[in-house]
């Protein structure tokens, strides 16, 4: 249970201040009673607002297909991929973002939520959640790549520890899948470029076990996911 004024502004209806106006704007129903005071205490689960219940009360995980061209971020010029989702939701009280970060130029799934706890499990090092990248390249892809990312020998330019192993698959000679453990600042460009062959198109298939294709989303979608798929 909690007070009905930081309830509105723990979702992102409204701020504490402005919520005695809903409440007396009878646009609060708990347990099905139309809240009269703002000094109620309401359970969020069994709450509508303007009719509608609650939006995620338990926390917010959504798996969005981000088009090329967004930037992950809240404070640049552009198009930010927050701008995809609910405007309600970056007022909420833990504030939402991105798990982990995509280029601007890269397209495909992106995990959002408001638990920084999910955040930081699935962005810790030690928790290696598969990542699976589709590209192309300008050049053919060499065929021995396959085995230095398999190996775990490759250093990365201005940095001293190699990369995790990591598994290359050629699909065609300037296509391939590349399966990562770990997620370095623009991670499968600079290790493509370090072969020598250049990526010219990127897009994040898969994490761990959601696969995008299977969500069915345009680019710019999202869907709410179940984050136990990641325990
Ligand atoms: N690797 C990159 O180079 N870019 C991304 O967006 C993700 C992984």
């Amino acid at each position: 249970m909690m007070r009905v004024d930081a309830m509105l502004s723990r979702y992102g209806y409204c701020s504490r201040r402005e919520a005695r106006a809903w409440v007396n704007g009878g646009r609060v129903v708990s347990g099905g009673v139309v809240i009269k005071n703002v000094n109620s205490k309401v359970e969020p689960a069994d709450t509508l607002v303007d009719g509608e219940p609650v939006p995620f009360v338990d926390g917010l995980y959504v798996a969005l297909h981000k088009p090329i061209g967004y930037t992950c971020s809240h404070d640049e010029e552009g198009d930010l991929v927050y701008d995809l989702l609910p405007t309600q939701w970056m007022r909420r009280g833990d504030g939402v973002n991105s798990v982990g970060r995509l280029d601007k130029e890269t397209s495909g799934l992106l995990l959002m939520t408001d638990d920084g706890s999910f955040l930081h499990a699935l962005t810790s090092p030690k928790r290696h959640v598969p990542k699976v990248y589709e590209f192309e390249t300008e050049c053919p892809i060499p065929a021995e790549a396959v085995q230095i990312f398999a190996d775990g020998q490759l250093v990365l330019k201005g940095e001293k520890m190699p990369c995790a192993p990591a598994q290359l698959r050629i699909i065609a000679p300037c296509r391939g899948e590349l399966v990562l453990h770990e997620g370095r600042y623009h991670q499968v460009r600079r290790m493509l470029a370090a072969v020598g062959a250049p990526v010219v198109r990127l897009h994040r298939s898969a994490i761990g076990p959601l696969k995008l294709e299977d969500l069915n989303l345009q680019p710019g979608e999202w869907v709410a996911i179940d984050p136990a798929m990641f325990r």
